[in-house]
């Protein structure tokens, strides 16, 4: 294909990139900005295979291979486990850059003997290394592996240094000894490999999410470095932008959690003074009955709801969509509080409640749930718990001291829907259970739902 008719296709797929990033900012246009992005990137593979001699049967080998892997997991992954699989495909996206340009290495091929093009291949050799090895232990933290856990020793950050200056005296080497070049390259892919491992095991599993979002900042920076090792010009507009988006991404979920990016990545903890007494905290709970919170819902003028991870662990978005349903006919206005942590990764709360066709409009951002909470008569906090804890306005000893959460105390009365009195992810009493105006619905979030709806209907 002509090089200017390419190059007007990869403009056009590149504009088809930006117009999905912009779609996947709001739920209502994520569907169709995840659709540009996938036409994009077919459009691009399309174009680049036309372009140059490849073997087909190869490349259709491993296409279906892949396909097949991919596709079984993504169909058979469980929703709370996603996080886990969003690390897995951004490490394989840093092996594929490791991979392809050592491949281009070895060719041997003058065309990219050129400085540029060796210092692309040692970048994309380090970052996607990096990223590769990173984003497998992030898997296993999430995941609870217990060797990756207690994978900790002393002087693991001097380590880290030791292994950062090492795998960049071997890129300089790889470029100052060109015909050593493969050699160079496979020392400073092992000691990136293991800087991977080390800047990750140190960082406490609350952080996990936003090393998520900077390990995919990093395969896109892999990806780009590629893109001038192979002078591909899609590769290098895609890989930026996933860099960028993925950093912008990190740190909106620092400012969520109130955490600095410094401190998640050198795995400082905040101060934590003694944790409060859970018995002490919880004297005096009052617990409900499915029966009392339909009576409060039936006399409710407007009602939020809070979901948390208890919500996508019980799957009860489904009955929280009946429930809503219900209270429209009874000319109860409902709205959604969605704090930007909630669940376990990013809009993990739209995607469920978007699963279960509940409206857009119905959910509401924290500042703007946070507005309208004094003139809320019910909120129901539905397996929702740091996200929602006092202490984080109160405490400045405590993990959540500073992170900014969903108001649901200041509301007229508060519906606590989980199972037991057991912390939540911070692992940290929360007092809003023990609140004059809380009551605590314990069970299952799904059976609880249904249950106040049953009660709804029956009265
Ligand atoms: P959590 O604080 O983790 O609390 C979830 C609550 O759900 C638990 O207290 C649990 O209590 C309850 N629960 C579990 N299964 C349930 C079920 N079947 N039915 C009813 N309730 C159930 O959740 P959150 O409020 O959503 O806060 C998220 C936390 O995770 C924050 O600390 C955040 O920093 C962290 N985090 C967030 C992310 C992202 S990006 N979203 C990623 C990683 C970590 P019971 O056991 O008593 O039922």
């Amino acid at each position: 294909m002509n090089a200017t008719v390419t190059s007007l296709i990869y403009l056009v797929v590149s504009v088809l990139f930006i117009l999905g990033l912009k779609g996947m900012t709001h739920p209502k246009t994520a569907v169709r900005g995840n659709l540009y992005g996938a036409l994009a990137m077919l459009i691009a593979v399309v174009v680049t295979l036309l372009g140059r001699g490849f073997d087909f049967t190869l490349i259709g080998v491993g296409l279906a291979i892949g396909a097949a892997i991919g596709g079984a997991m993504a169909v058979t992954i469980q929703m709370t486990a996603m996080p886990q699989l969003v690390a897995l495909f951004n490490g394989f996206g840093g092996l594929a850059s490791v991979l392809v340009a050592g491949a281009v290495l070895a060719t041997g091929d003058s065309r990219y003997s050129g400085m540029d093009s060796m210092m692309a291949t040692a970048a994309s050799g380090l970052i996607g290394a990096v990223t590769f090895t990173g984003s497998l232990v992030a898997f296993g933290k999430l995941q609870e592996l217990k060797f990756i856990r207690d994978l900790r020793f002393s002087g693991q950050q001097l380590l880290n240094i030791v292994l950062f200056v090492g795998s960049l005296a071997a890129g300089w080497l790889m470029l100052q000894q060109p015909e050593s070049g493969g050699l160079w390259y496979t020392v400073m892919v092992l000691a990136a490999s293991l800087l991977g491992i080390g800047l990750v095991i140190s960082i406490g599993g609350a952080d996990m999410p936003v090393v998520i979002a900077l390990l995919n900042s990093y395969s896109g920076l892999a990806a780009a470095a590629t893109g001038f090792v192979l002078s591909n010009m899609v590769l290098i507009i895609s890989g930026s932008l996933v860099g960028a988006s993925g950093l912008i991404l990190t740190r909106i979920m620092c400012v969520a959690m109130n955490r600095s990016l410094p401190a998640v990545l050198f795995g400082t903890l905040q101060q934590s003074g003694p944790a409060a007494d859970a018995d002490e905290v919880y004297q005096n709970v009052k617990s409900t009955s499915a029966e009392e919170v339909a009576m409060l819902l039936e006399v409710a003028e407007r009602v939020a709801i809070i979901p948390g991870y208890g919500m996508a662990v019980a799957q009860a978005q489904h009955a929280v969509r009946d429930l809503t349903s219900h209270l429209g006919q009874l000319n109860v206005e409902v709205v959604f509080g969605i704090h930007p942590v909630a669940g376990r990764m990013p809009g993990h709360m739209n995607v469920l409640l978007a699963e279960a066709d509940i409206e857009y409009e119905r959910l509401l951002e924290m500042d703007d749930i946070n507005r309208m909470m004094d003139r809320i008569d019910v909120a129901i906090v539905l397996g929702a718990n740091d996200v929602v804890n006092p202490v984080a306005r109160t405490d400045p000893g405590s993990p959540i001291a500073g992170m900014p959460i969903i108001d649901v105390d200041k509301a007229r009365t508060v519906v606590v829907i989980k199972r037991s009195l057991s912390p939540g992810f911070a692992g940290i009493p929360n007092p809003l259970f023990a609140a004059e105006n809380s009551l605590m619905l314990f069970g299952d979030g799904r059976q609880a739902v249904v249950d106040i709806l049953k009660a709804l209907q029956e009265a």
